[in-house]
């Protein structure tokens, strides 16, 4: 698990500022590749707020995770036009496909599928990206390869 110490010296070089808790998310996020459990308790003290408080800010920015993620990362786009033209459905199957929930990671690892709020890529609706990658006009058979492809 990540060492306290490091935890604590990003808290500690972001708590001085105004409004401290998402630079405090970032940094630990981009460090860790996910917000610890163990951050948890030293940001509620060092910012005096309370768990619940802590959570909310978690579960409303979709980009923080409370659990490292799998080797690969697809975000399906769940924006007005991506969802206008079947982005809904294929969000759907590809998650009961995998026997996932948003934010979940396949058993081996393989993947970790993450909701996303407009990839700039309406004009080519529904899409999607992996890792890097955006891809437009998405449907069940590419989803399909992308799926074989990262190994899940
Ligand atoms: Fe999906 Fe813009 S709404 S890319």
């Amino acid at each position: 698990s990540p060492p306290t110490d490091e935890i604590i010296a990003i808290i500690d070089a972001h708590k001085a500022l105004e409004g401290p808790l998402l630079p405090i998310l970032h940094a630990l996020q981009d460090t860790f590749d996910h917000i610890p459990q163990a951050a948890g308790p030293l940001i509620c003290d060092a910012l005096n707020i309370s768990r619940a408080e802590l959570h909310g800010v978690i579960s409303f920015y979709h980009d923080f995770r409370d659990a490292p993620a799998g080797r690969h990362v697809l975000k399906i786009c769940r924006a007005e036009a991506c969802q206008a033209v079947g982005g809904k459905a294929l969000a759907e199957e590809t998650l009961a496909k995998l026997g996932l929930d948003w934010h979940g990671t396949t058993p081996g690892g393989a993947v970790t599928i993450e909701p996303v709020y407009c990839l700039g890529l309406c004009a080519c609706a529904p899409a999607a990206m992996v890792d890097d990658r955006v891809i437009g006009r998405m449907d069940s058979a590419k989803m399909q390869t992308l799926l074989e492809k990262v190994g899940a």
